[in-house]
């Protein structure tokens, strides 16, 4: 037996322990995942939850096929983004009543910036991460464009100092848990305890923690969060993305898309707009109903599971994939941090032709993306992807690489959706 047969064999034997060690957090039959496939993409499209197609079925079906416009009321559909934002709220440590299922997270954020630059006029400054998603970027523009909010670019290792600095001109700051390229894990909660000494509000973007890592919204001291439905909450693509306005601050949270889903009494069908006096204000129009419905469904993938057992399962897969580089001779450099307490549930990892390589990846059935310059990026899924999954993932990339699989005929062609 050759060394790297013994490589293979130890790290062969590592994968089956670990998937008994995390077996608990194991939901893969909850999914459908085609044969011959690595998923490696759920924190960019999360993969088919089984009860959703019976849970569409029946909305179809039934609830609108048989039942018509009754299902509103008989299903409860007028409630639904109310009673799934709870459920996502039990994954991100919110307590019932500050979170609801509504529109895009682009959207969302709108109404943050709007709604917090009318809270206090006095303050006038915001501060986002630069390496922020390109949405959060655009939308505040925008915002601060119709507010007369000030925008400054600030990275997360120095949002700290500079919070002081800006003192009680600070209305608020905007950073993401988990950076979406290279999936470093922010301390939001530092920053935020920097936001509140002067007065100001966080705001965090989710989506790339929502469903992987332990959020604790209300005991982390959160303002307000967006995040979307459709990665690791597996609610389906262009699932409606959800909002959290904690308690505390709804009574002055004045939603500037303040359609009548969000009026007090909706079906008082009055002249003037009166908020609901509670999360639902935050609502605007009609949602998708079947898109929303499918992601109450796909939730049920995560009942009866602990985040903090999904936490430790998606660090292990994460921990284990880094190993299996290292082991394998895979030396292309991590843009993700190989430290635990800064990795979300992604690897990253830099090569001057990363889209070819993730393309050549694909011809293999290793599914991840690319992203600009020069990323592969790996998502692990941690309730559907398991460590031996990891292991034949690294093994593909040993094989793409050493061969130069990617300079295949084609590969370097870019398709609209990287
Ligand atoms: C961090 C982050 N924020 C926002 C978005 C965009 O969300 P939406 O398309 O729901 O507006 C994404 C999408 O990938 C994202 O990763």
């Amino acid at each position: 037996m050759d060394s790297t047969e013994r490589i293979t064999d130890r790290l062969t034997a590592r994968a089956l322990l670990l998937d008994t060690q995390h077996a608990a957090v194991d939901r893969r039959a909850a999914f459908v995942i085609p044969d011959g496939t690595v998923y490696l993409d759920g924190n960019s499209l999360g993969a088919l939850p089984r009860a959703v197609p019976d849970a569409v079925a029946d909305v179809t079906t039934r609830q609108w096929g048989q039942r018509l416009i009754r299902s509103w009321n008989e299903s409860d559909w007028w409630s639904a983004p109310e009673r799934v934002g709870n459920r996502i709220g039990e994954l991100v440590g919110a307590g019932a009543g500050q979170l609801v299922v509504t529109d895009s997270t682009s959207t969302n954020l709108f109404k943050v910036f709007v709604a917090v630059s009318r809270m206090d006029p006095g303050r006038t400054r915001v501060l986002i991460d630069p390496d922020s998603f390109p949405t959060d970027l655009y939308v505040l523009d925008s915002a601060a464009r119709l507010t007369g909010l000030t925008v400054e670019q600030v990275h997360p290792d120095r949002a700290a100092d500079r919070i002081a600095e800006i003192g009680d001109e600070l209305a608020l700051v905007v950073y993401s848990s988990v950076d979406y390229r290279t999936g470093e894990l922010w301390d939001l909660a530092a920053i935020t305890q920097a936001a509140h000494r002067v007065g100001a509000f966080a705001l965090w973007d989710l989506c790339h923690s929502a469903g992987a890592i332990d959020v604790r919204l209300d005991d982390d001291g959160a303002d307000f969060a967006v995040g979307c439905g459709y990665k690791y909450l597996n609610g389906g693509p262009g699932a409606p993305a959800w909002i959290y306005v904690r308690t505390e601050h709804q009574e002055r949270f004045h939603n500037p898309i303040a359609g009548w889903h969000g009026h007090a009494r909706p079906f008082g069908m009055e002249r003037d707009y009166d908020p609901a006096p509670s999360i639902s204000r935050a609502r605007s129009g009609t949602g998708p109903m079947l898109s929303l419905l499918s992601l109450e469904a796909a939730l049920t993938a995560y009942d009866g599971l602990s985040m903090a057992d999904v936490r430790a399962r998606s660090l292990s897969l994460t921990g284990f994939f880094i190993e299996c580089l290292g082991g394998l001779g895979i030396d292309l450099p991590l843009a993700t941090p190989a430290q635990d307490g800064r990795r979300g549930s992604q690897i990253s990892l830099r090569h001057p032709e990363a889209y070819a390589v993730v393309q050549a990846l694909m011809v293999r059935g290793v599914i991840g993306d690319f992203r600009e310059p020069d990323l592969i990026r790996l998502g692990f899924a941690p309730l559907y992807v398991s460590h031996a999954e990891a292991l034949a993932a690294a093994e593909h990339l040993s094989h793409v690489l050493r061969d130069k699989e990617f300079e295949s005929e084609g590969l370097a062609r870019r398709a609209t959706v990287t």
